[in-house]
Parts: structure tokens; C-alpha cells; sequence
């Protein structure tokens, strides 16, 4: 099959970018190693930056977010036993949505069946070929066990965090910044009635915890642990013990209680290849750049890539002329090294390092009270929070 653009990766920023050079008038086919009930039951992240829920909308997605979505006007952050609201809607006039990205990739997935976009889910032994040059192949086993080659113009690496599209630039050719955390979130769904209206951030000297929802009767939460926890070693008792213990005040907070159905541990670092773009390949979303999960910057971040290469891309292969490309990367960059920043910003703000001393914790206080007891503090953390305007990036 020859098609212009082939996309190796069929999440969120795969999907999202199919969709809109599908707009533009590019033809482009998805291949993904997990089938589509695979990428449904795995769970991400739930915020939305208002910019990407409008995108979704507007680009003819899905309107579905303005039903099943909640847009939110603040956070509230917790510490030293007392919470403190940051109100987006009155310091930049901006929101946030809850949306869950397993949400977001059903309405992808399903705008792509319903446009005739073609996506393979479930594939196994890929192998993408000869990026150097300008005819790149992509070759795959689809799930009726039927080989293909795809002959493309450009092939996108948009196959996450584990992606192999980024191995395929050169080691002495390519840098990789990193930065490890020596703790992770321990993440729980549970069915119970929400605690709060809005999101929950708290910092206390037992470590990070935050309270997010999923629907009136299931809310996700999360609790900073050691990246090596054994989530079979927590039954739902000792999870509530930490989570109560974590938001606990002398304002008489508490979380409402219920059954633990879901328990995972996610480890996180903050990581960026550069360059983005080798050949014909451009590597995008996840594949590119991780950033810790505290602030829910790696989706917005992803759709953003996407939208800026679905411009330049199109631009590119209508022209024929492949220097137009060379646009992407730095317009890409300037948002993934703000939103690395934002996301380490917001993890040391909030989280305790192990071995950290009184003075780091009364240190961390006084940064806290700087961020909620100033107007410039709140409204740093709003903007960056409810994101950065496109025109910006
Ligand atoms: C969620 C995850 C985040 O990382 C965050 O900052 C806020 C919410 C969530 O899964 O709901």
C-alpha cells in the first residue's frame, strides 16, 4: 500500500494526528501492537487543558466532552492542614475539563471508523524501514495474521513512552535528557461518592496525595510511594489509612470511603529526545517526551505536538517540499521544555524526598505559602496549570 503518511502508534497523539491530516486532505494509516479493548481499559490520566477539549470539539472529534466532561475552575491545594483554592476562572480566565484519556481515545478511535480512517489495531512484528532516505516502509502482521508493507512518505513515531520509532535515530546523533524520581504514585479507582468539587493537590510531611474523580460514583486518587511497592501488600484498609492521613486538617477534611477495584503503580520520570525529526521520521507525543504525571501535562502536551505537526505536515506534503518540516520541531519544543518544567515544578512542590531533612520540609511550606498567599504565585501556577496559548508556542 503506498500512502503518504504512515503512523506507527494508535493512542491519543497517533489517532489525533490521523484525524486531522485526514482535514486536511492526507491520507494516513494508524498501525497499534494493542487492541483497542487493551487501550480502553488502561488508565491515564483525567485533564484536559480547555484548549485541547475545545480542539476535540471544533476539529469535529467528538462533542461528546461537553456531556460527559466536567470543566473545572480551580484546584484546591492542601498543606500544613488547611486547603487553598486557585481559581482559574478569576486569575486567567481559564478552566480545565476531567475528562479521562480513555474517554479520549474512544472518541478518537471512534471519529476514525466512522471518517473511513484506517487503523490496525492489534498488530505484532513491526518494522519500519529506511527513514534516512524518502521512501520509507513500514512492515506489520495484522491480527488475521496477514503481513503488510506500507510505502510511505513520512512515517510518525507516535508509539509512546516505550516507543521503538525513537531507537531508530542514530545514538551519536540524538540526545536524551532525563531526570528519575526516587518515589511513584500508588493509583487507586474506587466506587465512592465524590470528596471535593474540584481536584485535590496535598502536601504533607507523610508525602503527596491527590483526588481526582472519575463520576459521581468513581473517583480516582493517588499517593506518593516507593517506585518499588508491591500493590498486593495494600488492602483497601491501608489504603484509606494513607489517603486520610495525607489530606487530614485541622478544617476536618476527610475522604469518603468505598471498594478499591483497581490498583496501580506508576513510576515516573521526565525524559526528552531530541531531535524530533530524522529523516523521514518525526517522533511525537510520548515517544519524544515523558513528563511526571503531577499537573496532567503528558496529554495535553501530546495533542499539542500533533496539532502542530498535522499543520506542518499537510503544508509539507502538499507543497512536496520537505524543508517546510523543519518548522515542526522548533514550534514543538518551545511547549515540551515549559511543560517539563511546569511538570518537575509542580512534583517538588508537592512531593517529599526521601531522606529530606526539617528544613527542606519547612522550605517547601514557605514555597507553598508563596504560591497560594501571593496573586503572582496563583496565578503562575493557573496559567500554567490550565496551559499556554497556542500563539505562544
Ligand atoms: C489526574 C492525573 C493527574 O496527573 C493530575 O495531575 C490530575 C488528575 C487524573 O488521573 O484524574
Amino acid at each position: 500500500t503506498e500512502v503518504p503518511v504512515a503512523i506507527v502508534g494508535a493512542g491519543p497523539s497517533g489517532l489525533m494526528l490521523a484525524h486531522l491530516l485526514a482535514r486536511a486532505g492526507v491520507d494516513a494509516v494508524a498501525v497499534e501492537s494493542r487492541t483497542r479493548a487493551e487501550i480502553e481499559s488502561t488508565h491515564r490520566a483525567g485533564i484536559l487543558e480547555a484548549d485541547n477539549a475545545r480542539a476535540l470539539v471544533e476539529t469535529g472529534v467528538s462533542d461528546r466532552i461537553l456531556r460527559d466532561g466536567h470543566e473545572h475552575e480551580g484546584i484546591e491545594l492542601r498543606f500544613d492542614g488547611r486547603g487553598h483554592r486557585i481559581d482559574f476562572a478569576e486569575l486567567v480566565g481559564a478552566s480545565a475539563w476531567l475528562y479521562p484519556q480513555t474517554d479520549v481515545f474512544t472518541d478518537l478511535a471512534d471519529a476514525r471508523a466512522r471518517d473511513g480512517g484506517v487503523v490496525h489495531y492489534g498488530v505484532r512484528d513491526t518494522e519500519v524501514l529506511d527513514v534516512e532516505g524518502d521512501a520509507p516502509r513500514v512492515r506489520f502482521t495484522d491480527s488475521s495474521g496477514i503481513r503488510h508493507e506500507l510505502r510511505a512518505r513520512y512515517v510518525i513515531g507516535a508509539d509512546g513512552s516505550r516507543s521503538t520509532c525513537r531507537a531508530l535515530v542514530p545514538q551519536d546523533r540524538s540526545t536524551q535528557f532525563f531526570k528519575e524520581y526516587p518515589f511513584a504514585w500508588f493509583g487507586i479507582l474506587t466506587h465512592a461518592p465524590v470528596s471535593a468539587p474540584e481536584l485535590v493537590y496535598a502536601q504533607s510531611e507523610h508525602g503527596f496525595a491527590l483526588i481526582s474523580q472519575r463520576t459521581d460514583a468513581v473517583q480516582r486518587m493517588y499517593f506518593q510511594c516507593d517506585p518499588d511497592e508491591d500493590v498486593d501488600a495494600w488492602d483497601d484498609a491501608r489504603i484509606w489509612e494513607t489517603l486520610q492521613q495525607r489530606v487530614a486538617g485541622r478544617d476536618g477534611f476527610s475522604l469518603r470511603e468505598g471498594p478499591v477495584f483497581e490498583k496501580t503503580v506508576l513510576r515516573f520520570r521526565s525524559f526528552v529526545q531530541q531531535p524530533m525529526r530524522w529523516g523521514s521520521l518525526v517522533l511525537a507525543g510520548d515517544a519524544a517526551h515523558t513528563v511526571p504525571p503531577t499537573g496532567a501535562k503528558g496529554l495535553n502536551l501530546a495533542l499539542h505536538d500533533v496539532q502542530i505537526l498535522a499543520d506542518v505536515l499537510a503544508r509539507t506534503v502538499h507543497s512536496g517540499d520537505d524543508a517546510v518540516l523543519d518548522e515542526f520541531e522548533p514550534r514543538a519544543l518551545q511547549r515540551v521544555w515549559r511543560a517539563q518544567n511546569f511538570s518537575y515544578w509542580m512534583t517538588q512542590l508537592l512531593h517529599t524526598t526521601p531522606g529530606s531533612t526539617a528544613f527542606d520540609h519547612r522550605r517547601q511550606v514557605g514555597e507553598l505559602d508563596n504560591v497560594v498567599g501571593t496573586r503572582a504565585g496563583r496565578t503562575y501556577l493557573a496559567e500554567q496549570y490550565t496551559g499556554w496559548p497556542t500563539r505562544d508556542t
